[in-house]
């Protein structure tokens, strides 16, 4: 989906919600950072425990967050993941596994913390997703209550 010319990956990034909206300055710093990898159904995409070395966004295909064995959430394309142990540097939270064959933004937690620093909109909007995702955490503990 993303190959060819730098220009033409930034203009699939366009579609991506995370980063639709972002001017094209943006865009194309965004496109130099990332990679696009191609993952089989089953793949373990981030394990629970283990350093976070990368932030991921799905592009293609399905995965599920798994805590202790524990199905927490349900990913598809334009979701993202991985974020958490590169914002506080503790080890991942959550096993992601790959529940179809997948095709995978990747960013690198360096090239990750410099894009934060650089595009504060891409960071605002993290924030949103992670405010979403707390609120769903939240509800579902009072659910069990
Ligand atoms: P990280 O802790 O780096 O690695 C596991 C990832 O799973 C985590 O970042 C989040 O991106 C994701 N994750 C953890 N908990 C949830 C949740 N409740 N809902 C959606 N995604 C989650």
């Amino acid at each position: 989906m993303l190959h060819g010319r730098r220009s033409d990956k930034a203009d699939a990034l366009k579609k991506v919600p995370l980063f639709s909206g972002l001017s094209r300055r943006y865009l194309d710093l965004i496109a130099k950072q990332t990679d696009e990898v191609k993952e089989e159904a089953g793949a373990v995409l981030a394990k629970q425990g283990a350093l976070g070395l990368e932030f991921l966004l799905l592009l293609e295909g399905a995965a599920r967050v798994e805590r202790d064995g524990t199905v927490i959430a349900r990913l598809g394309p334009g979701d993202f993941f991985g974020e958490m142990s590169l914002i506080d540097g503790m080890p991942r939270s959550a096993s992601v596994i790959a529940e179809s064959p997948c095709a995978l933004l990747v960013v690198q937690s360096r090239s990750f913390r410099s894009l934060l620093d650089e595009v504060p909109e891409l960071s605002k909007k993290l924030l949103v997703t992670i405010c979403a995702r707390l609120r769903a955490a939240d509800a579902k503990i009072a659910s069990l209550n």
